[in-house]
């Protein structure tokens, strides 16, 4: 081997030494932040009704990037009647800047989806399929979303989270922000249904793609 090429080979060798110790840091950075987010969240990121928070075990690290940057700079969260994003609101503030946000994002998206139980009745998921033909195109025929889209996986969520999500939509709650363009389109879309049995039965399809 020339002495260049050992040069090369040695460099490298450090650069994956490094990449590997940053990478543990990271997840022990993302481990340590998510103590604050369990309480609510739950230890196994389950999410907790009576919280209002839902499950977030799982979910892909851009999307759990995307909407604690929404948070923190209070793009989400912030309109008046939205009980739910209040609370999370300032829990995004603790995160003190983007790497933490990265770092326990990475975190979130590494611990495995939660089960949930079914806890909102009433569906008709033979309608709802339906009504779900105008989400396809962007959170995908089973429902496992759509990163080029931001479209977020629908698969696997809370329910009574789906419920009072669409609600908050098709109210006005949520994507009224003209700075949020994927909640304004979205709010858009929530308007095709038309009330909320339409949302139950799109609720009862999408738990078909489990
Ligand atoms: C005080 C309770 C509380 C704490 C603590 C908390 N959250 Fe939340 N979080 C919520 C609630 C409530 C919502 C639902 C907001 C809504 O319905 O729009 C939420 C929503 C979210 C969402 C959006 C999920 C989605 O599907 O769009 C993410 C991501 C999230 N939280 C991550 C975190 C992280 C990471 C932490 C810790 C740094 C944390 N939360 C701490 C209550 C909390
Ligand atoms: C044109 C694309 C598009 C279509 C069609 C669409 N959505 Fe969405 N949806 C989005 C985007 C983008 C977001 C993410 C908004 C954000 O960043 O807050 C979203 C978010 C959501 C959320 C919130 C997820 C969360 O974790 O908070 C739900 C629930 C949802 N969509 C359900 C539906 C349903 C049901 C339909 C069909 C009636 C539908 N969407 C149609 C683009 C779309």
């Amino acid at each position: 081997m020339t002495r260049k090429l050992v040069a090369i080979v040695a460099c490298a060798a450090l650069t994956v030494a490094f990449a590997g110790a940053s990478s543990a840091d990271d997840n022990a950075r993302g481990e340590a932040l998510y103590d604050l987010c369990q309480q609510c969240h739950g230890v196994d990121g389950g999410g907790s009704q009576l919280a209002l928070a839902p499950a977030i075990a799982g979910l892909e690290q851009w999307y759990v990037e995307a909407q604690l940057k929404n948070f923190r700079s209070g793009l989400r969260g912030l309109h008046a009647q939205d009980l739910a994003g209040l609370r999370m609101y300032p829990m995004s503030l603790t995160l003190a800047s983007e790497d933490d946000v990265s770092a326990v994002a990475k975190y979130v998206a590494s611990m495995p989806a939660v089960a949930q139980a079914r806890t909102v009745e009433g569906g008709d998921a033979a309608k709802g399929a339906e009504s779900y033909k105008v989400c396809v195109n962007c959170h995908g025929d089973k429902g496992d979303g759509n990163k080029t889209l931001n479209s977020p996986p629908l698969r696997g969520m809370s329910d009574w989270y789906l419920l009072t999500t669409l609600r908050k939509f098709r109210e006005g709650v949520r994507g009224t922000n003209p700075k949020n363009p994927n909640e304004m389109l979205m709010r858009g879309m929530s308007l095709s249904l038309t009330d909320d049995q339409a949302i139950k039965d799109v609720i009862a399809h999408i738990q078909t793609f489990n």
